[in-house]
């Protein structure tokens, strides 16, 4: 398999509006992100994808650019992130910077002169269409809520928006939209940056406006839709003049695609795929199907094994909080399932990210009342209960599970009044818990979950196996085990997790007889010690990783 540095990397994604505040005005910004570039370091992580800095009205925190070349003024200066970039790349962090081109802002001057008149010159960089029959031009749905089209009474046409109606959908069929953004991108490469995250992509092309909304999925006209690929080959094009690397997001692609969009001349070097993981679900978390989760991640990790390269991830700041979604967040349970998520994806086959505060396992907000949230489509959820009748504790029930500003809040850094996040109020409300789970205690307690994410990163780095070894599920049929094999040449690794809450059996197989007896044990969230030829039962969550000792094998 061809070696790559964003390969053998790992990536630790920043929420900047939420990790650290250096000048006291209760939001996060670039020097904050800089002054904590030595904790990153001591993580032992190699890039950090940023999210959205770019001016902004910040109706969706910064995924309403309204201008492409200036840093907001809440985050610092673009001699702040210059300087950012340059500190991180003498620690020899490389930098990411997420790439949001399916929409700008309302308040860009692009959509400003657009909405002007149906002869302005960038009319056409919009989507704008004439109603039908007194309405809309189609009953399609947003994905925050709300048609996707907006009136506008100036003009009297419509225009199209995917998400909310101030981040109006650019037209990626104007030749001069894709020479304008293109031109954009090699500004930002051209600086030196490391490469993007490049944000909604898969809803570049639309199908034809007059369609009828498919039942059962949001964004089904607007997302992953035929004649999408000469798109992303032009922006491929561009990407491919740099050494950079680009992890595409990718919602509605499904595992049977995988080599088009991450394969070895795919369009990106990797993409976030959204099975294992609900993205933009509304109801409340139900039972977490483990059968589901492992089919999903196998799907992918056996659709790319030696053709084409993964994206690893568990959190980003649009879903709750791993360890309340899928471990247990109870004092007993939090640290120990922390650890056994960290496990099951670390080790997978492709690069890691971490999103800030999961490597201290942080938990979802117990927020009280809709007041305390900020994320839109959680404001536009709850009213819609409401509106439908639930009571209040039933759609707060609802926000309190499903709420992306579960992963938004304050990154805990000590036990102090804002958690060592602010000197002052911070914009989002820090979780209470900071006292006792933040990151002054987890860097001491050499049992942490600070330490476990340290040590699955530092093997990662000392074993090749763990990042370019074939992947090879066992017990697929299993309902709690997750457990894999990483093999490459004589080195192999076994990766056992628990995913459920409950004891549960295990039976050493013949597969894993035939490639050796030695088996040693690795690392654990259990300390736990025995042969694992007599293993027979996992505790709740347990997870243990084993390799295979070659002179045990070879004597076999
Ligand atoms: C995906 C981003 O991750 C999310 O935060 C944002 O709201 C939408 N794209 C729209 O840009």
């Amino acid at each position: 398999m061809e070696k790559k540095w964003w390969k053998e990397a790992v990536g630790y994604q920043i929420y900047p509006r939420s990790f650290k505040d250096s000048n006291g005005d209760g939001i996060g910004d670039l020097n904050g992100i800089r002054e904590k570039l030595p904790y990153l370091k001591e993580l032992g992580v190699n890039f950090i994808w940023i999210n959205p800095v770019y001016d902004s009205p910040n109706i969706d925190n910064g995924y309403d650019i309204s201008n492409y070349h200036e840093i907001l003024a809440d985050f610092g200066t673009m001699a702040d992130f210059d300087l950012l970039l340059k500190e991180a790349h003498q620690l020899d962090l490389k930098v990411i910077m997420d790439l949001v081109i399916n929409h700008t802002s309302d308040q860009h001057d692009w959509f400003r002169e657009s909405a002007k008149g149906k002869d302005n010159p960038y009319r056409d960089y919009y989507i704008w269409k004439d109603g039908v029959d007194g309405g809309p031009p189609s009953d399609w749905q947003a994905i925050f809520g709300g048609s996707v089209w907006e009136y506008d009474e100036t003009t009297e046409q419509y225009y199209f928006h995917a998400f909310a109606k101030e981040q109006p959908d650019l037209d990626w069929e104007n030749e001069e939209v894709r020479k304008e953004l293109f031109s954009m991108i090699s500004w930002w490469l051209d600086k030196g940056i490391d490469g993007f995250r490049v944000d909604a992509i898969s809803h570049i092309k639309k199908a034809a406006h007059d369609l009828p909304a498919h039942e059962t999925k949001v964004a089904a006209r607007y997302q992953n839709i035929e004649g999408i690929d000469s798109h992303l080959n032009e922006l491929k094009e561009v990407f491919d003049r740099y050494d950079i690397m680009t992890v595409g997001e990718a919602s509605g692609v499904s595992a049977h695609e995988a080599e088009k969009w991450a394969g070895k001349d795919g369009y990106f070097n990797m993409i976030f795929e959204f099975e294992h993981i609900g993205l933009w679900k509304q109801e409340e978390s139900e039972e977490f199907d483990i059968k589901a989760f492992k089919e999903a991640l196998s799907s992918w990790q056996y659709a790319l094994d030696g053709k084409g390269w993964n994206a690893l991830y568990m959190e980003n700041h649009d879903v709750p909080r791993s360890v309340s979604a899928f471990g247990n967040d109870s004092k007993e349970l939090r640290e120990i399932s922390a650890k056994a998520l960290a496990l099951v994806y670390m080790l997978l086959q492709g690069t890691p990210f971490i999103y800030q505060g999961q490597e201290l396992g942080m938990t979802n907000m117990p927020f009280e009342s809709i007041e305390q949230v900020d994320a839109l489509d959680s404001k536009y959820l709850y009213h819609e209960l409401r509106k439908k009748g639930k009571s209040e504790e039933e759609a707060m029930a609802v926000i309190r599970a499903t709420s992306r500003d579960n992963a938004r809040t304050p990154m805990q850094w000590d036990d102090t009044h804002y958690g060592g996040f602010s000197e002052n109020k911070p914009w989002l409300s820090v979780n209470p818990n900071k006292s006792t789970i933040n990151a002054e205690q987890e860097q001491t307690e050499t049992t942490s979950v600070f330490h476990f994410y340290q040590q699955l990163i530092q093997l990662r780095k000392e074993n090749q196996a763990l990042i370019y070894g074939s992947f090879e599920e066992l017990l697929p049929e299993d309902e709690q085990l997750y457990v894999y094999l990483r093999l490459l040449e004589e080195d192999v690794f076994l990766i056992i997790v628990n995913l459920s809450g409950e004891r549960a059996a295990y039976k050493h197989s013949k597969q894993l007889e035939k490639l050796g007896e030695d088996w040693q044990l690795v690392l654990g969230n259990y300390f736990e010690t025995g042969k694992l030829s007599e293993l027979s039962t996992l505790q709740p969550y347990e997870a243990r990783l084993y390799q295979l000792k070659i002179n045990e094998k070879n004597s076999n």
